[in-house]
């Protein structure tokens, strides 16, 4: 290896800026980097307030920009800055890299397989760059071309990009339950898709999902609705604002049940936040608890059957 790369012996984790005190709990002992970039030895912790985890960090010490830019190309192509200081020498090395697409994408959108690296500035003459990262978007952050007027809320975006990180979602006639659907932003996603949906709310959903005949409407509490009730489904939504015990407790009853083959299911944080139930969440076999770009206080938990990969 060339003397002026240099392989950490840890994990760069990559905070939530609105969140960070929740990252520093979960990480307990780390070195501060600076922006929302953070620094802990060893293998890599569960953490789940991130919006990516650098997982092969190498520190670079270079002289020019053009020197900087020939170091991570050597490497490979796709790479994203995170930068919190010396933005303008950044800025002029990320233009001497392969131009990355950062335009609003059309859902649905296959993520492209090819690794997409994260790189930092320390000082002007040394950088840390990873070229695995746990998200496949530039930076972790991805936006969608947006619907102003058909969606009946903005929820919408964030099951978008829950089923692009998952790599798949519904087909044409699959079967979903939607539960927590109203207005029904998820629910909206999900005929357009051609999905037929089961959408349990106490409330009704917007007029026009209500008519649209892929929409059965049921008046209910989501969790006092057996599994059996429903029958079999291919794809178990759930945005209900509820405690995280009470919804790992309802998923657990779907699981035995053995009706549901997909999930994504918003996980929902009051005050200080439930550290506890995501680490609940992701024992659950093919599982895995992140928190989106479009996510607030909240984590969301994805498990898609195995026949299709999905991103972490
Ligand atoms: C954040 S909103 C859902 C937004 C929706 N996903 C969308 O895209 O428009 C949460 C919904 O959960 C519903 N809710 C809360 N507790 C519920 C329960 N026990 N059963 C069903 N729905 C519930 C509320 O009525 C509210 O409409």
């Amino acid at each position: 290896m060339d003397n002026r790369i240099e392989k950490l012996e840890g994990i760069v984790y990559q905070g939530v800026d609105e969140f960070q005190q929740h990252l520093q709990r979960e990480l307990g002992e780390y070195k501060y980097l600076g922006g929302n970039l953070y620094f802990a030895e060893g293998p890599q912790r569960q953490a789940f307030w991130t919006e990516n985890i650098w997982l092969n960090p190498i520190k670079i010490t270079f002289d020019s920009i053009s020197e900087a830019a020939l170091s991570l190309r050597s490497i490979q192509r796709n790479w994203a800055p995170v930068l919190f200081t010396q933005y303008r020498r950044g800025m002029l090395i990320q233009e001497k890299l392969p131009p990355i697409v950062q335009k609003p994408r059309p859902f649905p959108w296959e993520v492209p397989d090819a690794p997409m690296g994260a790189w930092t500035l320390l000082d002007a003459h040394t950088m840390i760059a990873s070229p695995l990262c746990t998200s496949p978007f530039p930076a972790g952050k991805i936006e969608f071309v947006e619907n102003k007027t058909d969606p009946p809320s903005r929820a919408y975006l964030k099951l978008q990009e829950a089923l692009v990180r998952a790599r798949r979602w519904p087909q044409v006639e699959d079967r979903c339950l939607d539960a927590g659907a109203c207005p029904g932003g998820w629910t909206w996603v999900l005929t357009q898709l051609g999905a037929q949906v089961t959408a349990i709310d106490r409330a009704p959903l917007d007029d026009r999902l209500m008519k649209n005949p892929l929409v059965t409407y049921i008046k209910h509490d989501a969790f006092t609705l057996k599994p059996e009730e429903i029958g079999p489904i291919d794809w178990l939504f759930s945005d209900v604002i509820c405690y995280p015990p009470r919804l790992y407790e309802w998923v657990q009853k779907w699981l035995a049940s053995g009706l549901a083959k997909n999930y994504i299911c918003t996980i929902k944080m009051q005050g200080q936040g439930d550290f506890e139930t995501p680490r609940l969440f992701t024992s659950i076999p093919d599982s895995k608890v992140i928190h989106l770009h479009y996510n607030k206080h909240e984590l969301t938990w994805i498990k898609v059957a195995h026949d299709a990969g999905y991103a972490s």
